[in-house]
């Protein structure tokens, strides 16, 4: 198994998450629910990204050209995390559900931009072995994590 197909696994649990937010945020009446449910996304994705960043950062001494997609992938991120924190800083219940609302519609393109664009871009970057690797890296660390 490579770390791209452990990323892409993450993506289809995220936009199932998302749904079922997206779902419950019509019944959202309150700041604090409002502040949950974007931390629990926060929560979602913090360490996904932060796989992202690493893998983007290894690729970057090996791709010669589409730099640009790992800068963009890091400007989604920042982007993201930006529309996130503004649920937090939200004066009305109003603006905090068009906030996270705003985070799951700009997650859901860049997932797509990264299974089209990032992720081929890395496996052709990164030896075969490299990508099994950090996927078993990956593993480890998933098992080691405490349950619940
Ligand atoms: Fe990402
Ligand atoms: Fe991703």
């Amino acid at each position: 198994m490579k770390i791209t197909e452990i990323l892409v696994a993450e993506h289809r649990i995220f936009l199932s998450v998302f749904d079922q937010i997206e779902r419950a945020l019509s019944g959202v009446t309150t700041l604090t629910e409002a502040r949950k449910l974007a931390r629990l996304v926060e929560g979602m994705l913090e360490s996904h990204a932060g796989t992202e960043t690493e893998l983007a950062y290894l690729a970057l001494d090996h791709v010669l050209q589409d730099k640009d997609q790992l800068d963009r992938l890091h400007e989604e991120h920042h982007e993201i995390d930006t529309s996130l924190h503004l649920v937090h800083l939200a004066g009305d219940v109003a603006r905090a559900r068009l906030m996270l609302q705003t985070a799951l519609g700009a997650s859901r393109r860049h997932f797509a931009f990264e299974e089209q664009s990032v992720f081929p871009l890395i496996e052709s970057a990164l030896q075969s072995e490299t990508l099994a690797g950090l996927a078993a890296t990956w593993m480890q660390r998933f098992e080691a994590q405490p349950a619940g």
